[in-house]
């Protein structure tokens, strides 16, 4: 295995001759620490079946499948499955997921340690996903907002970014809003917490599921409070130039894993519907998600 980092401008490192089959306990762990070192790890000339995709995730960690059926992978269900391409009439997987500021499983209690993007098919242009290291935005608070971070907890959802499944046409909004909420209950997690491994403080909230802040007794603030936390994020900047988002293209074979404790992120397609396919997988480390 071959690491080649880039300058110190740009997250992540790329990994070259790594070959799962042949890679010992000590390479895989030397990957984990890449991830959590680097933020994102892209392991080059990949042409992995899905089940040696999968292989390769639970040597990583234990991997969780998503909890709705219709994103799982026909023949793996740990494989949650982004595609606009269908097979014989058959829709697999789901169209355009994350198109949107979030980090991985944020509305659940326990979100996911590692993301890791396996594209299957990739439009000739314009794919990729946009990253922010929300550690690097802690930092460069103002000392009050940082204050208001450190003292409260936000509530994340996913109501505003739930896609509404072929099974639901023809029913009740009402009835789909209701069975979010008891499906998906908000979860409520620290506005800051300290990363178990890198020790650095991350700030936690993301553009799609953050909804309200609340102070250290739980009591909800304005809602300016979070926007302006946002906006120092760089999430709110629909032209994505602010100086900490980074946009990461793919190429065929690139395997991507990345600190889902530090980074937000966004996908970005291509305005044509050329077709697209993604496979991911979600993984918990032996940590616990944060230090309070
Ligand atoms: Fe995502």
């Amino acid at each position: 295995m071959k690491v080649q980092y880039q300058d110190d401008k740009r997250m992540g490192v790329f990994v070259y001759d790594f070959n799962n089959k042949t890679a010992s306990d000590r390479d895989i762990q030397d990957l984990k620490e890449l991830v959590y070192e680097h933020k994102i790890v892209v392991i080059k000339e990949q042409d992995l079946s899905p089940h040696q995709y999968c292989d390769f995730g639970y040597r990583l960690g234990e991997i969780e499948k998503y909890y709705q059926p219709m994103y799982h992978h026909p023949e793996r269900e740990e494989i949650f499955v982004s595609s606009n391409v269908s097979q014989n009439g058959q829709q697999i997987g789901v169209p355009k997921t994350g198109k949107f500021w979030h980090a991985d499983y944020a509305f659940m209690p326990k979100p996911f340690a590692f993301s890791m993007v396996y594209p299957q098919l990739l439009p000739s242009k314009d794919r990729g996903t946009y990253f922010i290291d929300m550690s690097k935005v802690y930092q460069g608070l103002p000392d009050d907002l940082k204050s208001i971070a450190n003292e409260s907890s936000c509530y994340h959802s996913v109501r505003r970014y739930f896609k509404i499944r072929p099974e639901d046409v023809y029913r009740p909004i009402s009835e789909i809003l209701d069975e979010i909420e008891r499906v998906t209950p908000p979860s409520k997690h620290p506005t800051t917490f300290t990363h178990p491994v890198t020790g650095e403080t991350i700030l936690y909230i993301t553009e799609g599921f953050t909804y309200q802040i609340g102070d250290s007794q739980g009591k909800p603030q304005d809602i300016s409070v979070l926007q302006s936390l946002l906006a120092h994020s760089g999430q709110l900047d629909k032209s994505f130039k602010y100086p900490l988002i980074e946009h990461h293209e793919f190429e065929l074979g690139d395997l991507r894993i990345w600190d889902n404790r530090s980074l937000v992120h966004c996908a970005h397609y291509a305005a044509n519907s050329e077709p697209a396919v993604t496979f991911r997988l979600t993984l918990h480390d032996r940590y616990p998600f944060y230090e309070l």
